[in-house]
């Protein structure tokens, strides 16, 4: 099983401007995938696999890094992934993000060990290539020595440049290291993926205390101090602007993620924190990857069903971590597979579709930032504090209309949409639900209305949740 700490803020140093490149024609191939947590499929058979690639499919995802861990039944499941998306067709595709904080990386035999998993399937139809060469990845990696003088040593004659895999591979590693340092593995790496990318990470309760005074759950002072931060490009751009320093095309890939709240006891993976997702992070996350496109090859979702960590895309199947069903049963988002079909076509072609229907798609937390659990020993997560009381909506209209979004009589309201992206919300208060309406020449177009049995904000629950429910409807479901 994964898990990993929080890394300390990189410092934003500007100081080197560097102008970026267009590193591609609007013409270029571009991918979305999305992060697998393999170790999450060990029931799964390959009727699981083959419909979580239809879904994915279906949802603008081009494919699958499957984050290994060393697991046999992940060996298993690997093949299985791969056998899946074969016979899907040649569509989707598979990579290794290999999770190098749970696989071994102490001696030459570890080295040998991975080079041997990733061969396995360099020449599979369905392994993503990137210039003639199979695309892997991997979840840190940045302690790895391979028994050898340093790290970067490690990865070179271990790994990327040892002969079994030299000329074969297209290596993207996700390091948790300063972007500045990246070319100690000039020749070894082929770009760098920002895995936490898609948060505001460095956004923590002393980080909002410092830039705001008034920070409250529903403060709207403290939101707009906070709001800057929410799905910002500062750290692709440095990662970037580093890789520039020592290649010539080299891979950038950006992470967008819907969330995290992550809730594990001392006693178990000893991890206890949410990231800030407010005001709409996933929807602003893509509409920002999306402004810097020419600079970014690909996007990984982060993630297709991580639960442990609350950012799946995906339906809640397979096998949960050990005590991340009490937040994620009953919190489905894969209402937001919808809204993700929409941004990767636009991220991959430069336009955004055509709508051909009006969608909503509505979220929120289940109880108040500010509550009290009544039987909780693990305490509420870092950073709790920073989050607003709201419910988020996302409308994608076909042309203008009137929606109304309300989580109960009192916290209604109604706003002017006009075609495409529109992004709105509402305060949330214990026993409030979620409802929203789109209307268009007196009649209602869309209808969302989530069952108070389905979701209920509770003012006092019996564990901390900061997970969220995503619903969605169209004009076509209502
Ligand atoms: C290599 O792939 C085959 C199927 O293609 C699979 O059965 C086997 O377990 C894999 N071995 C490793 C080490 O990944
Ligand atoms: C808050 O500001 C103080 C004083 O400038 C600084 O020492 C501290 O590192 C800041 N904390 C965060 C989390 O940014
Ligand atoms: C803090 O913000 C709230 C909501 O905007 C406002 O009502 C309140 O007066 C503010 N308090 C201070 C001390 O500025
Ligand atoms: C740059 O990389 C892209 C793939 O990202 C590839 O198609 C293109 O041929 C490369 N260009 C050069 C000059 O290597
Ligand atoms: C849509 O609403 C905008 C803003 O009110 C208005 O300028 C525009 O003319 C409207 N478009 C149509 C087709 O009614
Ligand atoms: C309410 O929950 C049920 C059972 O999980 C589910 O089938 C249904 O789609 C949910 N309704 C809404 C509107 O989310």
């Amino acid at each position: 099983m994964r898990f990993y700490t929080v890394l300390p803020l990189l410092a934003l140093t500007r100081a080197a401007v560097i102008p970026l490149r267009a590193r591609q024609d609007a013409s270029q191939t571009k991918f979305v995938v999305a992060h697998h947590i393999v170790g999450n499929t060990f029931p799964y058979t390959l009727q699981d696999w083959t419909d979580d690639i239809t879904l994915a499919s279906a949802n603008g995802i081009d494919g699958f890094a499957l984050n290994v861990g060393p697991d046999d039944f992940q060996v298993t499941q690997t093949a299985n992934a791969f056998q899946a998306a074969q016979n899907f067709g040649s569509s989707f595709k598979m990579f290794f993000s290999l999770d190098m904080s749970v696989l071994p990386c102490a001696t030459p035999d570890d080295g040998a060990s991975l080079r041997q998993r990733v061969l396995n399937f360099t020449s599979h139809p369905n392994q993503l290539q990137f210039n003639g060469k199979a695309f892997v990845s991997t979840f840190a990696g940045e302690s790895c020595t391979f028994g050898q003088s340093s790290v970067a040593e490690g990865w070179a004659t271990q790994f990327a440049t040892n002969p079994d895999l030299a000329g074969k591979i297209h290596f993207v590693p996700s390091f948790f290291i300063d972007p500045a340092t990246f070319n100690q593995f000039a020749g070894t790496i082929d770009g760098a993926f920002g895995f936490n990318s898609g948060w505001p990470i460095q956004v923590t309760t002393g980080f909002a205390g410092n830039i705001t005074s008034n920070l409250t759950s529903t403060g709207e002072a403290g939101t707009n101090a906070l709001n800057q931060f929410i799905g910002a490009t500062d750290t692709d751009t440095q990662q970037i602007q580093s890789l520039a320093t020592f290649g010539t095309n080299l891979t950038y890939m950006a992470a967008v993620a819907p969330h995290f709240f992550t809730h594990f006891s001392p006693q178990s993976f000893n991890k206890n924190f949410v990231f800030l997702a407010d005001q709409h992070l996933y929807a602003r996350r893509w509409q920002n990857v999306i402004g810097l496109r020419d600079q970014i090859d690909l996007v990984e979702i982060v993630t297709w069903n991580d639960y442990g960590e609350s950012h799946y895309v995906g339906p809640i199947k397979g096998a949960l971590p050990t005590g991340s069903e009490v937040w994620t049963d009953g919190f489905p988002h894969q209402a937001l597979l919808g809204l993700t079909n929409y941004f990767a076509t636009q991220f991959k072609t430069g336009q955004a579709p055509a709508l051909t229907e009006d969608q909503i798609y509505m979220w929120a937390r289940p109880h108040p930032a500010l509550a009290t659990a009544t039987n909780d020993p693990v305490g509420p997560p870092t950073t709790f504090n920073i989050l607003q009381d709201e419910a988020w909506a996302v409308v994608l209209a076909t042309s203008n209309g009137t929606a109304t979004i309300s989580t109960d009589a009192t916290n209604t309201a109604t706003f002017d949409v006009s075609p495409g992206v529109n992004l709105l919300a509402v305060p949330i208060v214990p026993g409030g639900t979620l409802n929203a309406q789109l209307t268009r020449g007196g009649s209602t177009v869309v209808n969302l209305a989530v069952p108070g049995s389905n979701f209920t904000f509770n003012g006092a629950p019996e564990t901390f949740n900061y997970n969220i429910l995503v619903a969605t409807a169209s004009s076509s479901s209502s």
